[in-house]
């Protein structure tokens, strides 16, 4: 073994990768529950690519096909249902994981100076997996998949001047069809992975580069001992990877219980709606996107148009997402973790998380005079987090950041 390793690594630098990324690697000692999302995330990825791979063995991408392949996918092929399933929830689970994974990097200052750039690659990430899904949800080719994507794709016919050419050129026709399906597959199944694959290298880069945060939001490098590593850092490997594992565990009990027992999961997985073919001439009464896209989809809804545009409404939505992209140079506080912020803070985040799930309630309910109004108020707590942050993390009273870690 010790021969074969030799070999390799005068060819490949095996062990110094090893040491650099997972042995050597000094992570702070103090992770808590909030850090399993990280590697949680890494796995839901590997699931998708995986159950992916196995679905597109048997689908169609065909606007005569596609449903009935999906039929016979969960019919006829051997664990058919097992595997999609495995993707649909995988889906919705992604967007789970991945938003606590946020709300971590909002509670611990994980996106201030020195780590912008995971931050960067991070909303891009996010940016990139809403694509990702909103194109695969096109692919059964069921009434939701064809109406949802008819309501988004004409959000773009919105846009001044170039909107309806714009549209057409996302379907490539002048209605979605086969053209539409056939590039939203080339697109689900390698452009946007391949994409994902490279950021969430460069995001785990950029990471290893500086270090990780942690629930203290102290640099741990800053105090190093004598044998040059953090005092308050121990091995990724095998610390990490064990608790890692622990977090697995858990998860794999919590998506194992929702593929068995409740794949559909009260039709906010998988709509009842999907399950009739698509038809052009039948426009479903109720029309919402899936849960992780709702509190966007209320946003667009809360703004009224302006002379018949829809486009204040459309941009709202996008500014929405992008906006994450400017945080940390928004947030103006002395301190990084919650654990030593004042109560501005911590209330504006406290209303800021109430508004993003009162969003995402009102996104799937039906727009009523009532629920547009409250949707109107939830969109203005919304934006005031990120444009009032300069303000109030500024005159926010902090409490001293120890210089150990606290655990
Ligand atoms: C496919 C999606 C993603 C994967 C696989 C991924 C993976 C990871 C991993 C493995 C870590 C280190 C472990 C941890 O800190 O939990 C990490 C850290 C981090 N991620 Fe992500 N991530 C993803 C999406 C995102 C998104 C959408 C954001 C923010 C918009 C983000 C922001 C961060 C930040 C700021 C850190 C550093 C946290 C700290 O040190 O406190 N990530 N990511």
């Amino acid at each position: 073994m010790e021969k074969l390793l030799n070999w390799v690594d005068e060819r490949f630098p095996i062990t110094s990768l090893y040491k650099e990324h997972l042995s050597e690697y000094y992570a702070p000692r103090n992770f808590n529950f909030w850090y399993f999302f990280g590697s949680l995330a890494l796995l839901v990825l590997v699931i998708q690519i995986v159950s992916g791979i196995f679905l597109t063995m048997h689908y169609k991408p065909d606007a005569a096909l596609a449903f009935a392949s999906v039929e016979y996918i969960m019919r006829d092929v051997d664990f058919g249902w097992l595997i999609r399933y495995i993707h649909s929830t995988g889906a919705s689970m992604f967007f789970v994981v991945v938003y606590l994974h946020m709300f971590r990097g909002l509670i611990y200052g994980s996106y201030r100076q020195p780590r912008e750039l995971i931050w960067i690659f991070g909303v891009i990430i996010y940016l990139v997996l809403m694509g990702e899904a909103f194109m695969g949800y096109l692919l059964p080719w069921g009434q939701m998949s064809y109406w949802g994507a008819q309501v988004i794709i004409n959000l773009f016919a919105a846009v001044p001047f170039i909107g309806n050419d714009l549209s057409e050129w996302i379907r490539g026709d002048y209605v979605i069809g086969d053209a539409t399906l056939n590039r939203f597959f080339a697109f689900h199944v390698i452009a946007l992975p391949i994409v994902l694959l490279g950021l969430v290298a460069a995001h785990l880069v950029a990471l290893h580069e500086v270090g990780s945060n942690n629930p203290d939001g102290i640099e741990i490098k800053k105090l190093k001992g004598e044998d040059g590593h953090p005092l308050d850092g121990i091995p990724f490997h095998p610390y990490y990877t064990v608790k890692d594992i622990l977090g697995v565990v858990v998860f794999m009990m919590v998506f194992t219980a929702i593929l068995f027992f409740a794949p559909e999961m009260g039709g906010y997985f998988l709509e009842a709606n999907n399950f009739v073919p698509a038809d052009s001439l039948k426009t479903p009464v109720h029309i919402a996107p899936v849960w992780y896209f709702t509190p966007y989809y209320a946003i667009l809804r809360a703004i009224p148009p302006i002379m018949g545009s829809q486009f204040p409404g459309v941009a709202a939505m996008g500014v929405a997402v992008l906006i994450f992209f400017a945080l940390p140079w928004l947030d103006k506080s002395p301190v990084k973790s919650i654990r030593y912020r004042g109560p501005k803070f911590k209330i504006a985040l406290a209303l800021f998380v109430l508004a993003f799930i009162g969003l995402g309630i009102l996104g799937v309910l039906p727009a009523t005079p009532l629920y547009t109004l409250i949707s109107q108020i939830l969109s203005v707590v919304y934006f005031a987090f990120f444009l009032l942050m300069p303000w109030y993390t500024k005159n926010d009273v902090t409490k001293p950041v120890p210089e150990r870690v606290t655990q």
